[in-house]
């Protein structure tokens, strides 16, 4: 086997996986303001920033060669019910509204959930009981999603986890002659330990318990698979594994059983671990960043949402 590894040029005429700054979408953090600049500790390099700022932020993605960013909205105010989510002035819409304007050719996907909203930081509306009900956070969603839309979002990322989200967006998007708008659907999304960074960036820590009612439990891989297939039988354009590289496997068996184009999202704890590892001088940053990227390839994922696009993009 050695024969094929004696130099670089052996090694590339066999490589069996190629990275390239086309799979590569960016989370932006979006706030209200101008000039707001609010850097997130436990993420470095990623802050949460104000319409002006993430001007700035999509034409260097685009000068990348990065094709998509995917947005999230730090609010002004918190509810019960996350009203800013779907409001027309809301810090998503605006910076959407901006980002259309200023950089028509960066793709933009807008993430829908609530648990950035609401004051209690579950995904949905909850009941007396405290239990996140679902269809009647689906039709919120669906709202929210329509808001987006109508703000210049060229895709919508159900992030929640409610059972029938897919078909209300779908349904919403579709009477509103939004017919032509994709859905990226986080269909295997995990409850995992690895957002507690992104928790902090998004301030979206539930304030009580847990999402296990909601999110997947990590053992599973099956039920990964009904996930994914409800959610394309819904109208998902895309279905998304989240966390990328815990659940290899999960991408991988996706992968195979779906034609369907599958993303991996390379969350908030995967990235700030290797920045942490790093910073301590335990890791080489660059190595690690690109190696985890190739595995998620490698594993079948044909887009990665990752912390790291804007560096990985410009090593490669
Ligand atoms: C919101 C949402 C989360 C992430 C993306 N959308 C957090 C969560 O479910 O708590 C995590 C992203 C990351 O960790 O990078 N539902």
């Amino acid at each position: 086997m050695r024969r094929m590894r004696a130099s670089d040029a052996h090694r590339r005429m066999i490589r069996e996986t190629r990275l390239s700054p086309d799979r590569f979408i960016y989370p932006l953090f979006a706030v209200h303001g101008e000039g707001v600049r609010r850097p997130i500790e436990s993420m470095p390099g990623c802050a949460q920033l104000s319409p002006d700022l993430l001007v700035e932020e999509a034409s260097e993605l685009v000068s990348l060669g990065i094709p998509a960013a995917l947005l999230f909205g730090v609010p002004a105010r918190k509810d019960a019910v996350g009203s800013e989510s779907r409001d027309p002035h809301g810090a998503v819409q605006e910076a959407l509204r901006a980002l259309k304007r200023a950089c028509p050719s960066l793709l933009l996907i807008a993430d829908v959930c609530l648990c950035a909203y609401t004051d209690h930081g579950h995904c949905g509306m909850l009941n007396e009981h405290g239990f996140v009900e679902n269809d009647p956070t689906a039709a919120l969603l669906a709202e929210t999603a329509l808001s987006h839309a109508q703000a210049g979002a060229d895709m919508v990322a159900p992030s929640d986890m409610m059972d029938g989200r897919v078909g209300a967006i779908r349904s919403a998007l579709d009477a509103a002659e939004y017919a032509h708008l994709p859905i990226m659907s986080y269909a295997a999304k995990y409850a995992s330990a690895f957002y507690g960074p992104f928790r902090e960036a998004a301030d979206s820590a539930p304030q009580f318990g847990d999402r296990r009612s909601y999110q997947m439990d990590p053992p599973n891989v099956r039920e990964a698979l009904r996930e994914i297939e409800l959610d394309i039988q819904e109208g998902a354009d895309i279905a998304m594994v989240k966390p990328a590289m815990p659940y290899l496997d999960v991408i991988r068996a996706a992968r195979g059983r779906f034609e369907t184009p599958i993303a991996a999202y390379q969350v908030s704890g995967e990235y700030a671990m290797i920045k942490a590892a790093a910073r301590l001088g335990w890791l080489d940053e660059q190595a690690a960043a690109l190696e985890s990227l190739t595995s998620i390839a490698r594993a079948g994922a044909d887009m990665i949402v990752t912390y790291f696009a804007k560096d990985a993009a410009r090593l490669l």
